[in-house]
């Protein structure tokens, strides 16, 4: 049998079939990985370049990143308060689904785009409180259109960033301190333990 199977990869046809398998696993997995890249598909063509630009805050779409649990994505009431102010609303082919959802009486479902698995404790209130800000983790949102996977937000990121922020060195400010080495030297003990983001 297995004989057989290789008297058959070595003819001719075997050939061509196995270059021909190997390929399609190849692109298989290469549209995988374009997948992951992909800007996921949403509800509507939400771009955050134009919005930012307007000089909206990002507080006013994402208010629970200083007060909730998570900043939370708008909810099309919030998109509407403006946009039924706005003739092109009822003419712009991009806003016709905002004009629909209203119509029909629902909201929009976002795609999560940031975000760490469920096993994760992660919040970001402690990190605005240290005086962190969006960009530090999420990027220059006044450049981006359709958000995309960061594909950042791994275990490595969150602990280097623990370890940088809890070196006596940070920002070339060396600290002669005892009492404050110390209370770094606890505090990066605290950051990096398992239990801080696992339990
Ligand atoms: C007019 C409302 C609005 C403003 C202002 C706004 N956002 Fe958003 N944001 C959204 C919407 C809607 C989504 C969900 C759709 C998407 O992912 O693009 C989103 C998604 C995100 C995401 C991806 C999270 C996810 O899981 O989808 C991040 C990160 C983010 N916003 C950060 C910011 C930052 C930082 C600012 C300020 C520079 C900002 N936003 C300003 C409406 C807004
Ligand atoms: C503070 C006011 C404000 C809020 C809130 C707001 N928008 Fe807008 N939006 C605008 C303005 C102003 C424009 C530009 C209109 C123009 O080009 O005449 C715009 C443009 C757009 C466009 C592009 C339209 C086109 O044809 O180019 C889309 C799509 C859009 N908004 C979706 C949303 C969504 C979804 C939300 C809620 C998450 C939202 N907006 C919240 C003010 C707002
Ligand atoms: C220390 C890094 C860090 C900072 C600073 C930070 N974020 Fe995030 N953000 C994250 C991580 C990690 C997630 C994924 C959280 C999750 O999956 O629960 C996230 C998720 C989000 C989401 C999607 C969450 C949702 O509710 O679906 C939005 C929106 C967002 N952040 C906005 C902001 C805004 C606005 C700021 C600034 C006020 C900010 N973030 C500052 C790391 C950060
Ligand atoms: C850009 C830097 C940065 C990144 C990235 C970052 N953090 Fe933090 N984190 C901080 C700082 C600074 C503090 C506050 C330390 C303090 O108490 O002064 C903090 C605090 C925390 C706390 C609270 C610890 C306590 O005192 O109870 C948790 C939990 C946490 N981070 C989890 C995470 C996770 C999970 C990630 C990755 C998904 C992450 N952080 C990514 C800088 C960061
Ligand atoms: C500062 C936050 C933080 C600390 C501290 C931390 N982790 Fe994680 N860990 C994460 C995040 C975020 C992920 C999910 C992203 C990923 O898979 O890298 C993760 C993923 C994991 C996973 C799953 C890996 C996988 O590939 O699915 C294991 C196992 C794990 N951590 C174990 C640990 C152990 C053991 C410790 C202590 C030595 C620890 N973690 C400390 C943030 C942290």
């Amino acid at each position: 049998m297995i004989r057989k199977f290789f008297e058959w990869v070595l003819s001719p046809m075997g050939r061509i079939a196995v270059v021909i398998t190997v390929m399609s696993l190849f692109s298989l997995a290469a549209y995988g990985v374009y997948q992951t890249q992909q800007p996921p598909e949403q509800p509507i063509q939400f771009t955050h370049k134009l919005h930012v630009g307007l000089g909206i805050q990002c507080l006013y779409c994402h208010p629970g990143a200083l007060r909730g649990p998570s900043p939370g994505l708008p909810t099309i009431n919030k998109c509407w308060g403006c946009h039924q102010q706005i003739a092109k609303t009822q003419t712009s082919p991009l806003l016709k689904p905002m004009v629909d959802a209203m119509n029909a009486g629902v909201g929009f479902t976002w795609v999560p785009v940031a975000q760490v698995p469920d096993f994760v404790h992660f919040t970001h209130r402690p990190h605005v409180a240290a005086g962190l800000n969006c960009e530090n983790c999420h990027g220059d949102m006044t450049k981006v259109t359709i958000a995309e996977n960061p594909q950042v937000m791994n275990m490595g990121w969150c602990l280097n960033c623990h370890k940088s922020r809890t070196e006596d060195n940070f920002q070339n400010n060396p600290t002669s301190d005892a009492g404050v080495s110390a209370q770094l030297e606890k505090k990066r003990t605290k950051l990096t333990d398992c239990g801080t983001c696992h339990y």
